[in-house]
């Protein structure tokens, strides 16, 4: 019996038209453009304008890789969606994305694991394919962080943008396509990056509201140790199931977090800064949109020549850490 190997097939993605440059913060907190380039190499970011959801550009981004794959939606089995800021607590947005594209035939359901939700994603897209469950799987990362950010705390707010990135995932044959995927987890540092407000412990009432613990929590240094550590590890989990060196890769593409964390995982892994893909001086954090909007930023841009070796790695809020190897 031949295991179907997981392709991707199309890829898309989806910002707001908003700009906020580090300009723009510097009149809302006390903070300066010099200070967030040094720290974190965003210049700016994407806003959603009112009217718009994480489901908005979630769809958006999904037309995109649906179109690409030359498929209609009507094909897809399953949609996938990482998201921690969905529409609404429930129904998924995964659903709402289903309703959107008319894609009748998929279940759909949201993943919820930070930064790592689109990679934890495209690795539950892998199995599905590799068992037969599924033929043609779209993962999307989606959100709209900006409604989640406390805009009084410098410490967070200039961090985050909004936006989606989506990928059309096929049962395909020979050499190409996901080559593994690790995912891992640990509870044990759920504390330093969380959103205290509203789910079932601190629900929405006026005095979490009064209190401002409604948004999102970091303590960013720690998180930064140990995310370049994590990532770190990921990488070389995937190089090593595979067999490959760090020489062998053609590109990584790592979650834009931060752009010290990248040059970070660069230099320890040994990696040469050209293949390195970075675009979070344009979109800052997305959380689990940002490696499906810079893999359609590469791949648009040509840099994902055939047969060539690509990495994903991803960290975020959990602990959550993740890795795909694939061959374009
Ligand atoms: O997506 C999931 C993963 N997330 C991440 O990977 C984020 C990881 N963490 C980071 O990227 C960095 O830790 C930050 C960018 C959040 C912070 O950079 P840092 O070099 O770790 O700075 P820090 O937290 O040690 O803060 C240094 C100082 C503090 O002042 P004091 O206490 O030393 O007087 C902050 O209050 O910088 C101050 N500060 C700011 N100053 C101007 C914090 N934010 C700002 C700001 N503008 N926006």
């Amino acid at each position: 019996m031949t295991i179907p190997r997981a392709k991707i097939t199309g890829t898309g993605s989806a910002l707001p038209a908003r700009v906020l440059t580090n300009y723009d913060l510097e009149q809302i907190v006390e903070t300066s453009d010099d200070w967030i380039m040094s720290r974190t190499g965003i210049k700016e970011r994407r806003i959603a304008a009112e009217g718009e959801y994480t489901s908005t550009f979630a769809t958006r981004a999904a037309q995109r890789a649906v179109e690409m794959a030359g498929i209609d939606a009507v094909d897809l089995d399953l949609i996938i969606c990482g998201t921690v800021t969905p529409d609404f607590p429930f129904p998924s947005t995964a659903c709402i994305v289903q309703q959107n594209l008319g894609a009748i035939r998929a279940a759909a359901f949201d993943v919820s694991a930070a930064c790592s939700g689109f990679l934890y994603g495209l690795s539950l897209a892998e199995k599905f394919i590799k068992t037969k469950a599924a033929s043609h799987i779209l993962v999307i990362g989606a959100e709209v962080l900006s409604r989640v950010v406390d805009w009084t705390d410098r410490n967070t707010c200039c961090l985050f943008g909004d936006g989606a990135g989506a990928v059309v995932v096929s049962a395909g044959t020979g050499p190409s396509g996901i080559l593994s995927t690790h995912i891992y987890s640990d509870g044990s540092h759920w504390e330093l990056l969380h959103q205290p407000g509203a789910g079932s412990r601190n629900p929405a009432t006026q005095q979490l509201l009064d209190s401002g613990r409604i948004f999102i929590r970091m303590q960013g240094n720690e998180v930064f140790k140990l995310a370049v550590r994590a990532m770190e590890e990921a990488a070389h989990a995937a190089l090593g199931a595979n067999g490959f060196m760090v020489a062998d890769l053609d590109i990584l593409i790592p979650h834009q977090a931060n752009r010290r964390i990248i040059d970070a995982i660069g230099k320890r892994l040994g990696l040469g800064e050209e293949k390195l893909f970075v675009n979070v001086q344009r979109y800052g954090n997305t959380s689990s949109a940002s490696i499906p909007i810079a893999l359609d930023e590469a791949n648009r841009a040509g840099l994902l020549e055939r047969d060539a070796l690509v990495l994903l790695d991803a960290f975020g809020g959990g602990l959550t850490w993740a890795s795909v190897l694939m061959r374009w």
